[in-house]
């Protein structure tokens, strides 16, 4: 209805400027004639200018030309309704606009949660599960038969291997179970000593005391590289979620009441080895062993 009206109000406006100019027309013509009687038959102004109808026809066909510009081509394509288009061009592109940038913000907006997410994922991991960028590396000396030690002791004394652990270890988190503790005496210089007991008692003078492998692991989930230094015990559950063992591979076979698990070939790769021969600081041949995890 809207539409129609403007349409009619449209056509209404169109046919009074036409009828218009063409009045203007018609008194162009006589208005015209009469100028030329004036000057040609009556003689009006002849003093003044010869033939000066033909000047005033000229200025006002020029002012008629110029009603017809209006009615033809401004008001015909640049009237309220070329504005109106124009408009509504206009609004349309800025929509289109608005739209690829609402896009672009939603977009932003779902990458940002999507990344709050992950982040949010990764402080909630569960205690036990850690970065991907730890390394948890065990570290154990072994003889042939996969012996470790006896009565809570070492078996064999090996210069080479004490060396190779301190250096190793120097700067990291050692955790270790309590026998393996009380086999040493004493915390590590320069290193974070963690104790694994199941005793809540238990206390140690400059050592952290945890009542779990898991504990232990989340108390050194700040170093990029904690070692499991043993004993037998702590190996064997250990040895299920380390990524790397360094082993010191003691070339001679030890009566033992601890041993190290089975290195099972199907879930470690050996990545380097280094053989010695004995000397008079090692009484045994012994290579130095890395396995990472398949
Ligand atoms: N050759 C090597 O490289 C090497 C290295 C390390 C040790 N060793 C030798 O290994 C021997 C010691 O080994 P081991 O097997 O007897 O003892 P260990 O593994 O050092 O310690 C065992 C103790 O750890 C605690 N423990 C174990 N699992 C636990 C868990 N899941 N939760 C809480 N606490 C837990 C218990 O302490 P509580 O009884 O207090 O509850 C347990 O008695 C010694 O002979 C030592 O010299 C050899």
């Amino acid at each position: 209805m809207q539409e129609q009206h403007e349409l009619y109000e449209n056509a209404r406006k169109r046919t009074k400027q036409k009828k218009r100019l063409y009045f203007h027309f018609v008194l162009f013509i006589v208005g015209s004639v009469f100028l030329f009687v004036l000057n040609r038959v009556l003689k009006v102004g002849e003093g003044f200018m010869e033939d000066w109808f033909v000047w005033a026809i000229l200025l006002w066909s020029f002012f008629w030309i110029l009603h017809f510009i209006n009615v033809f081509i401004t008001q015909r394509f640049m009237g309220k309704e070329w504005e109106r288009k124009q408009t509504e061009k206009l609004v349309a592109k800025q929509e289109k606009k608005i739209e690829k940038i609402q896009k672009k913000l939603e977009r932003e907006s779902q990458h940002k949660a999507e990344s709050n997410f992950y982040l949010e994922q990764e402080r909630i991991k569960p205690k036990s599960n850690l970065s991907n960028k730890q390394s948890i590396t065990l570290i154990a000396a072994i003889a042939h038969n996969n012996a470790l030690g006896k009565d809570n002791d070492l078996i064999w004394h090996l210069p080479a291997d004490l060396k190779r652990f301190k250096s190793t270890t120097t700067g990291h988190h050692i955790i270790m179970g309590r026998n393996t503790y009380e086999s040493i005496g004493k915390p590590l210089p320069n290193r974070t000593s963690v104790i694994i007991t199941r005793n809540p008692e238990y206390k140690v003078e400059g050592c952290i005391v945890v009542n779990s492998l898991e504990e232990a692991i989340e108390v050194a989930k700040n170093d990029a590289s904690p070692y499991i230094i043993g004993g037998a015990q702590i190996y064997s559950q250990a040895i299920k979620i380390a990524d790397k063992l360094d082993i010191t591979e003691v070339h001679y076979s030890f009566d033992a009441d601890v041993f190290f698990p089975e290195i099972d070939s199907a879930v470690w790769k050996e990545t380097s080895r280094e053989k010695f021969s004995a000397d008079e600081k090692n009484k045994y041949d012994y290579s130095f062993i890395t396995y990472q995890k398949k």
